[in-house]
């Protein structure tokens, strides 16, 4: 063997005990950890004949890149919508990384992984009020699962039409309706050839609210005449978390003939508590539905599911089986996720949700949703009480959406933006609501807290003060 390979064989333990100490140290000090910092470019990285062995390399990356790493998991770091870490989640994490299982298959010369897999799916089911009667599996975010999703949607609707699009491609129109899609919807009808500008959009209810308005989706149905088609709906807006009328959707569907998938990238956690899972009402009607783990589960990136009902498994198998792959068998004798996903190959993602959900229960959980709601709402308070700031959209659930009260010119906002996020105590991002320029602040992070609120709007009024 390679004597550095052999070398850091014999000093596995130590070289695990050192990554240990230095990722504690990260996660002890992490609502400290500042929340950006300015990278140089790279420039001609080239890599080292001989290697240096496992301690060196960590010596090295901690001189060199380790006090750059900003506290993304950290619960002051609100832009995008960016979930932590739970400590159970770190070891799930850790283990399968050490374990390396690639989950494909339940064939009794199998392995266990997809067994976890899929009691880890049950978890989350049960988690969320969802039947049992949705198949689910682990991609690396709410992107991949929508494009699942849409994916055994697009079969669908060929199959309604008598067409085979998996095996001969799209041939004509497809009907595709939404109001707020997010912008990963969008890229996934761009990656599955239907085309991301080829949908048609549902008004929203008046009255500053991004949820779809049913009359108007009743509309727009009647005019495509009984033509099969595909609704994009969403639990939870990125800007404004609103959530669309399930219960409405689901009458919708018992005449009308239509793929219903629900985007719940993170508004879908709304279902853990008993405040706010009537906004999930009537979801276990939908054909398929996308929640993100890296999110609100708080497990570490990349980690998302995606439901899709049972009755659906054909078209699924259809969309994604790997059919000139002798060796692989035949798809529909064993069930093997490399048939049902876009990934053949995978990490096993469902660990680490799997020791989170075992170590928490329904009741962490039901802890972390409320206590990030409690905290969007008092920095919504904030805003509304601070006469330079204002609202861009009420608070529903865990997305603030604010902006400056006079003069929100992208400029402004932008210095605002950039001000407050050199303060490295709190990191927020950029958005456009309804035509104005904005920012919001998502709260998802089981840490944050009151004092981090404090914190937060101590350095808003610094840099409203300064701009
Ligand atoms: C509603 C919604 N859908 C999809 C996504 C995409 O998620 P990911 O970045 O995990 O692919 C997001 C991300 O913020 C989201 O908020």
């Amino acid at each position: 063997m390679e004597h550095l390979l052999k070398e850091d064989l014999i000093n596995f333990e130590a070289l695990l005990e050192k990554a240990k100490l230095q990722g504690l140290d990260y996660l002890q000090h992490l609502p400290k950890r500042k929340t950006s910092t300015v990278v140089q470019s790279i420039t001609n990285a080239n890599l080292n004949e001989e290697g240096i062995g496992g301690l060196e390399t960590l010596a090295q990356f901690k001189e060199k890149w380790e006090s750059q790493i900003v506290g993304a998991s950290g619960p002051r770091y609100l832009g995008y919508v960016v979930g932590g870490t739970t400590p159970a989640s770190i070891m799930g994490d850790w283990l399968a990384s050490i374990y390396d299982q690639n989950p494909q298959t339940v064939s009794s010369q199998g392995d266990v992984s997809v067994q976890i897999e899929h009691a880890t799916i049950q978890l989350m089911l049960d988690l969320f009020q969802l039947p049992n009667d949705f198949l689910g599996g682990f991609v690396s975010g709410a992107t991949m699962s929508n494009f699942t999703c849409l994916g055994v949607a697009r079969q669908w609707i060929g199959k309604e039409r008598g067409l085979d699009f998996a095996k001969d491609g799209i041939q004509g129109d497809l009907n595709i309706l939404s109001a707020v899609p997010h912008s990963s919807a969008l890229k996934c009808l761009s990656m599955l050839g239907i085309g991301s500008k080829n949908y048609t959009l549902i008004e929203t209810i008046k009255e500053n609210r991004e949820a779809i308005d049913i009359q108007d989706l009743r509309r727009k149905i009647e005019s495509l005449n009984g033509a099969p088609f595909i609704l994009i709906s969403s639990a939870g807006t990125v800007n404004t978390a609103d959530f669309d009328d399930f219960k409405a959707i689901a009458e919708l569907k018992v005449n009308h003939n239509f793929w219903w998938h629900i985007d719940g990238a993170f508004g879908g956690f709304a279902a853990c508590s008993p405040k706010y899972d009537h906004l999930t009402e009537g979801w276990d009607k939908a054909d398929s539905i996308t929640v993100d783990c890296h999110k609100w589960l708080n497990v570490p990136y990349d980690s998302a599911v995606f439901f899709v009902r049972k009755q659906h498994s054909k078209l699924q198998m259809e969309t994604f089986q790997n059919s000139n792959a002798p060796y692989l068998g035949d798809p529909s004798e064993n069930f093997n996720y490399l048939n049902f996903l876009p990934e053949n190959s995978r990490r096993l993602r469902a660990l680490p949700a799997w020791f989170s959900l075992t170590a928490y229960g329904k009741k962490g959980y039901r802890y972390i949703v409320e206590n990030a709601v409690d905290m969007a709402q008092l920095f919504s308070n904030f805003i509304e009480e601070t006469e330079a700031l204002e609202l861009l959209a009420p608070t529903r659930l865990n997305n603030v959406c604010f902006t400056l009260k006079s003069d929100a010119s992208q400029a402004r906002v932008y210095a605002f933006l950039d001000t407050l996020n050199k303060s490295k105590l709190v990191y927020m991002t950029p958005t456009k609501y309804q035509n104005s320029f904005g920012i919001r602040a998502s709260f998802v992070n089981w840490r944050t807290n009151a004092a981090d609120i404090d914190i937060i709007t101590s350095e808003i009024l610094k840099a409203t003060a300064h701009i």
